[in-house]
C-alpha cells in the first residue's frame, strides 16, 4: 500500500483501499466477493487453478467464493456430494439437461404437470434441438414404466410436489423405473425443499431447485441450483463454464441468508397451509381444494411417508366454483392481504392464476389435458398469522359472491 502513496492521483484513485493486509480474523458471515478476477502471489498457482490441479478462483464465470459457500450449504442440506449454482431455476434445469447428455436423438420422460417454463423447455427449446420428450402423469407408475420402456430416455424428470396441481411424486418408485431403463432420475425439489424431502437419499440422481422460492424466502433474489454426485456435476459444470448462466455473488449471499431460516419458515408455511386448506374447503364459492396434507388428496399417504411428519408444504391450490379468468381476477382484486404476485415461497402469502402466469406457455388444450382448469388458483401460503390469511380469503370470496 505504501508504494501507492507516491503515485499520481489517477493511479491512487484506481488502487487505493484495495488488496490491503491479509486479515488475521475470520468474519462470522461469509463476505460478498464481487471480484471477477483473482490474484495469487505465485503465477504457478494461478496456472494450477486454471488447469484444475489446485482449488481456487480465477474468473467469476468459473466460480467465486460467495457462490461456492452457497453451493456447499445447499449440497449439505440436500445430502449431495456437489452443488452448482445458477442465475435462475430455469438456467439450472437447462444446464443440468445439457450436462446429463440430452442432445439430438436422445429423449426424456417428463411429468406432464411440471412448471410451465420447464414444460416449454422440453416441448419447445429442447424439441427444436432434436430432443424428444414424452409427457406422462408421474403419479401413474405404469404409464411412466411404459413410456420409459418405449423411449429408453436419458432422463426421467419430475417435481417432488408438482406445480400447480400438487401431485406428490413417488421418488423411490420412479428411481427404480428410471434405473431399470438406464435413465437418470432428476427431481425438482423447489416446492418440498430439503426441509420436507431429500430426493437424493430416496434414489434420485439429480436435484434441482428454483432457489428464488423457499430457499430465498423473501422475494428479493433470483437463483437456481443443481445437486448431484461429484462425477455428474463435472459435466454440468462444463456447461456452466461455457454458457455462463452464473449466480451472482450478491444473490448468493441473499440466498445463503435465506437458507438459515428455511426450517423455521417451512415449519410455519406447513402449519399455515394445512389450516388454510381446511379452512378454504369450508367456504362458499370454492369447488375443490388440493393439498397433500388433506386426507382426500390422492397421494396423502405417500406424502406422509416421504415427508416423515415434517408437514405437507406451503402450497395450496383451489378451484373457484363456476369461475373463468375474469372471476378469478375479481377475486384477486378483492384480496387485501394476499398478494397477486407471480412467484412463490416467500414470507408473504401470494396468489397466482396458473393459466395466465406459470402455465401461460401451454395452449388451453394442453392446460386442460394436465388438469389446470379456468377457475384454478394457486396459493403460496406465507408466514403471517393464519387467521388473517383466512379472513382475507373469506372477505374476497364474499365480495365476488355477493357483488
Ligand atoms: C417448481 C419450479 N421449478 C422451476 C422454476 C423456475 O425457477 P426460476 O423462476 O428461478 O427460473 C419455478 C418457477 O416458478 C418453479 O415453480
Amino acid at each position: 500500500m505504501n508504494e501507492l502513496r507516491d503515485k499520481d492521483l489517477r493511479t491512487r484513485a484506481v488502487h487505493a483501499g484495495e488488496r490491503g493486509e491479509r486479515p488475521d480474523f475470520t468474519s462470522v458471515v461469509t463476505p460478498i466477493y464481487p471480484s471477477v478476477g483473482y490474484l495469487y502471489d505465485d503465477m504457478d498457482d494461478l496456472d494450477a487453478v486454471f488447469g484444475g490441479t489446485r482449488d481456487g478462483y480465477v474468473y467469476a464465470r468459473y466460480g467465486s467464493p460467495t457462490v461456492s459457500a452457497f453451493e456447499d450449504a445447499v449440497a449439505m442440506l440436500e445430502e449431495g456430494e456437489a452443488a452448482l449454482a445458477f442465475g435462475s431455476g430455469m438456467a439450472a434445469i437447462h444446464a443440468a439437461m445439457l450436462g446429463l447428455g440430452l442432445h439430438a436423438g436422445t429423449s426424456a420422460v417428463v411429468a406432464q404437470d411440471v412448471y410451465g417454463a420447464t414444460y416449454a423447455l422440453f416441448n419447445n427449446l429442447l424439441a427444436a434441438q432434436g430432443v424428444s420428450a414424452r409427457f406422462v402423469d408421474a403419479s401413474d407408475l405404469q404409464a411412466v414404466e411404459d413410456a420409459c420402456a418405449e423411449t429408453q430416455p436419458r432422463v426421467l424428470f419430475c417435481e417432488t410436489v408438482s406445480n400447480p396441481l400438487l401431485k406428490v411424486a413417488d421418488i423411490p418408485a420412479l428411481a427404480r423405473i428410471a434405473h431399470t431403463h438406464g435413465a437418470v432420475l432428476m427431481v425438482d425439489n423447489t416446492f418440498a425443499t430439503p426441509y420436507l424431502c431429500r430426493p437424493l437419499t430416496l434414489g434420485a440422481d439429480v436435484v434441482v431447485h428454483s432457489a428464488t422460492k423457499y430457499m430465498c424466502g423473501h422475494g428479493d433474489a433470483l437463483g437456481g441450483v443443481v445437486v448431484t454426485s461429484a462425477e455428474r456435476s463435472r459435466g454440468i459444470y462444463e456447461i456452466l463454464k461455457i454458457t455462463g448462466a452464473n449466480l451472482g455473488p450478491q444473490e448468493a449471499w441473499l440466498l445463503m441468508r435465506g437458507l438459515k431460516t428455511l426450517p423455521l419458515r417451512m415449519e410455519r408455511h406447513c402449519s399455515n397451509a394445512l389450516q388454510v386448506a381446511n379452512g378454504v374447503a369450508r367456504l362458499a364459492g370454492v369447488a375443490r381444494v388440493i393439498y397433500p396434507g388433506r386426507h382426500v388428496h390422492p397421494q396423502h399417504r405417500l406424502a406422509t411417508r416421504l415427508f416423515q411428519g415434517g408437514g405437507y408444504g406451503g402450497m395450496v391450490a383451489f378451484e373457484l366454483s363456476n369461475a373463468d379468468q375474469a372471476r378469478v381476477f375479481q377475486f384477486f382484486e378483492a384480496l387485501k392481504l394476499c398478494l397477486p404476485a407471480t412467484t412463490l415461497g416467500d414470507v408473504y402469502t401470494l396468489v397466482l392464476y396458473p393459466a395466465h402466469a406459470s402455465h401461460r406457455a401451454l395452449t388451453p388444450k394442453e392446460r386442460a389435458a394436465v388438469g389446470i382448469g379456468d377457475g384454478l388458483v394457486r396459493m403460496s401460503v406465507g408466514i403471517e398469522a393464519v387467521e388473517d390469511i383466512l379472513s382475507d380469503i373469506k372477505q374476497a370470496l364474499e365480495t365476488i359472491l355477493y357483488a
